[in-house]
């Protein structure tokens, strides 16, 4: 029987974040949206023989494409888009936390290279969160050891380039704060930015030798 792609479960509870996200978010969004996406992968895993196939090589295998042009590249049916979209979920649901407390080591002072401090961190999140079009992510990444924001329309993510490695990231698809801030994604991401984000995580993102050392819990060996 081959090894299966997994829905993880949430790493806290689902009232935990309230009220920045809600339990009615996480049900539709982990249960529903990131169910879905597995489900579909493994049917499409099973048709194009990926079975034995671990989740970055599929992502890198059937995106030969710039990060930032994805979009452009791929439809609805893809397992592409299955495979990066179980990737991205997976590592967003890691990225929060009930309470996430503040960076510190290492990666804090890599932030305060990069960025200047942690609020400005955070307010540029923010505002490459509202500033994005439509549906995608925020990521932060580290190229070699410097941390970078890319912002990734619908399925983008960084992995398809193995020299991004990601640190974070935050879901700006509607489906992730409509239910709870409506229209306002800035109220979202002001929320989550203040306390919500997993500093500890982070961390171990950062200083982690590959992403594939992260245990993130997404099946198939
Ligand atoms: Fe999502």
């Amino acid at each position: 029987m081959p090894a299966k792609f997994s829905l993880p479960p949430l790493p806290f509870e689902p009232t935990a974040l309230a009220p920045a996200i809600s339990a009615d978010t996480f049900a539709q969004h982990h249960a529903g949206h990131h169910k879905a996406y597995v489900d579909k992968l493994n049917a499409l895993a099973d048709e194009h023989d990926f079975t034995e196939t671990s989740l970055l090589e599929i992502i890198r295998e059937t995106a030969d494409v710039d990060p930032e042009d994805v979009s452009e590249q791929v439809s609805a049916g893809d397992i592409f888009v299955h495979a990066a979209q179980h990737f991205n979920h997976s590592f967003y649901w890691k990225s929060l936390s009930a309470d996430g407390g503040e960076p510190t080591g290492e990666l804090l002072a890599a932030i305060e290279r990069d960025f200047g401090s942690v609020e400005a961190l955070k307010k540029a999140i923010v505002d490459k969160g509202v500033d994005h079009f439509a549906s995608g992510w925020v990521w932060l990444v580290s190229d070699d050891g410097k941390l970078e924001l890319l912002g990734g329309h619908d399925a983008q993510t960084p992995v398809i380039d193995e020299d991004l490695k990601p640190v974070l990231v935050l879901d700006v698809w509607e489906h992730a704060y409509y239910l709870d801030h409506q229209r306002a994604r800035k109220a979202y991401l002001d929320a989550v930015t203040a306390k919500h984000l997993n500093w500890a995580f982070a961390a171990e993102a950062y200083a982690a030798e590959s992403v594939e050392d992260l245990g993130l819990g997404i099946g198939n060996g």
